[in-house]
């Protein structure tokens, strides 16, 4: 099984809290950068053959003019069997969708939106500095099952800014009240060298405390529960037979293509990543064919870790005997604290978090 990541930086309006690489660029340096990205999908012929799963994320995909989306998705289309691509997800924002975007992408066998919501409260989309209102939210979901898109997921956060827990409650029922396949639901952090990040430096405004993330967190994870999604991964919930097979293949650690700025592939176990600049990548497709890119260290048992215990049915212990010939316990023998405080769990020989662990979070992944 194979993806193919491909990144479009660019945004209509820039969100306080985003690190990714992503700008508010001119129709000509979009179109450049299409023309760019095209160029680097060529480059990668033999791959084309074993994908399963494609994915346009960003920034934002859906701020791509018609006509830039349209040349990409027909090379797409042109070069790589539909039939043997089980999921093709495009992320929108919903000021973006309109029926004639939105026909584009089922024309070209997108099957799979992931639309990005946030919160459902004007007052935080406005101190995010989203471009939609509530409003948009409904309109774009009603235009995308229009058209015909019935497996949608929703991106949403929680632990803004002054967020309550009335007013995160408030978002997942309207959530649940849409009936999406699949939600992911992330807690906001705090990147470096971000408006967001700045303002709480100044101390213009406060992150929410660690106990009302927690609070918010095990109320996100029971309600959705409740409603009847499975929670298959750290910030991920699905209906039956919907988690994302295109993250998936990252969190198995299996192979993938990433193509475009910043994108990241992982391709016969080597690793890369491609330039984030959005006018070096431009530049350096022009003039090698091919992006500048960094290969980083892989290290196997790792990333395999690292992926595999995001997803909640863990880490099967048989199988890093049989693939990295290790006894994992013995290998990582900070594992057993862990263990004995039930942040992990061992069960039916997966290693897995607890939901104990699940709060700890990310403090976990400094174990490896
Ligand atoms: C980078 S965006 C790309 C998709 C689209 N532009 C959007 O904003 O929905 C993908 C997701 O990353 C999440 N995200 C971005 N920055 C984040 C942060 N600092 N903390 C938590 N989640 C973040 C948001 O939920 C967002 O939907
Ligand atoms: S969160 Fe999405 S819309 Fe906002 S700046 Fe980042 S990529 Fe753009």
């Amino acid at each position: 099984m194979k993806g193919l990541y491909i990144h479009i930086p660019f945004c209509q309006s820039i969100c306080t809290y985003c690190d990714f690489a992503k700008e508010i660029a001119t129709p000509k340096k979009q179109a450049n950068y299409i023309d760019a990205l095209i160029q680097e999908f060529h480059g990668y012929k033999e791959e084309h053959k074993a994908l399963t799963t494609i994915y346009i994320g960003g920034g934002t995909p859906s701020a791509l003019k018609n006509d830039d989306l349209d040349r990409l998705l027909a090379t797409i289309y042109d070069h790589i069997s539909m039939q043997t691509i089980e999921e093709y997800t495009v992320e929108c924002n919903p000021n973006d969708v309109t029926v004639e975007k939105a026909k584009l992408l089922k024309k070209y066998g997108v099957n799979r939106i992931s639309l990005g919501v946030q919160t459902f409260n004007d007052h935080h989309l406005k101190f995010i500095n989203r471009d939609h209102r509530e409003a948009d939210i409904y309109q774009a979901l009603t235009i995308l099952r229009e058209v015909g898109f019935d497996n949608i997921s929703l991106d949403m956060m929680f632990g803004l800014v002054g967020q309550t827990l009335d007013e995160l409650n408030d978002d997942l029922q309207k959530v649940i009240r849409l009936n999406p396949n699949h939600i992911s639901y992330y807690s906001l952090i705090l990147e470096e060298a971000t408006p967001l990040f700045y303002l709480v430096n100044k101390g213009q405004v406060t992150m929410i405390d660690d106990d009302l993330e927690g609070s918010m967190y095990e109320t996100v994870m029971d309600t959705l529960i409740e409603a009847k999604y499975a929670q298959y991964e750290i910030s991920n919930f699905a209906k039956k037979d919907y988690a994302s097979k295109h993250n998936t293949i990252y969190w198995k650690n299996d192979d993938y293509v990433g193509i475009g700025a910043s994108s990241h592939g992982k391709l016969n176990n080597k690793r890369y990543a491609n330039i984030r600049s959005v006018k070096r990548y431009i530049e350096s497709v022009a003039s090698r064919g091919m992006p500048e890119n960094t290969s980083y260290p892989y290290e196997p048992l790792r990333d395999y870790l690292l992926m595999g215990l995001r997803l909640l049915e863990g880490v099967s212990l048989d199988a890093i005997k049989e693939r990295f010939d290790v006894d994992l316990l013995e290998h990582y023998p900070k594992l057993n604290p862990m263990l004995e405080q039930g942040f992990l769990t061992i069960e039916q020989n997966h290693l897995k978090f607890t939901r104990r662990g699940l709060l700890l979070g990310n403090d976990v992944f400094v174990l490896f």
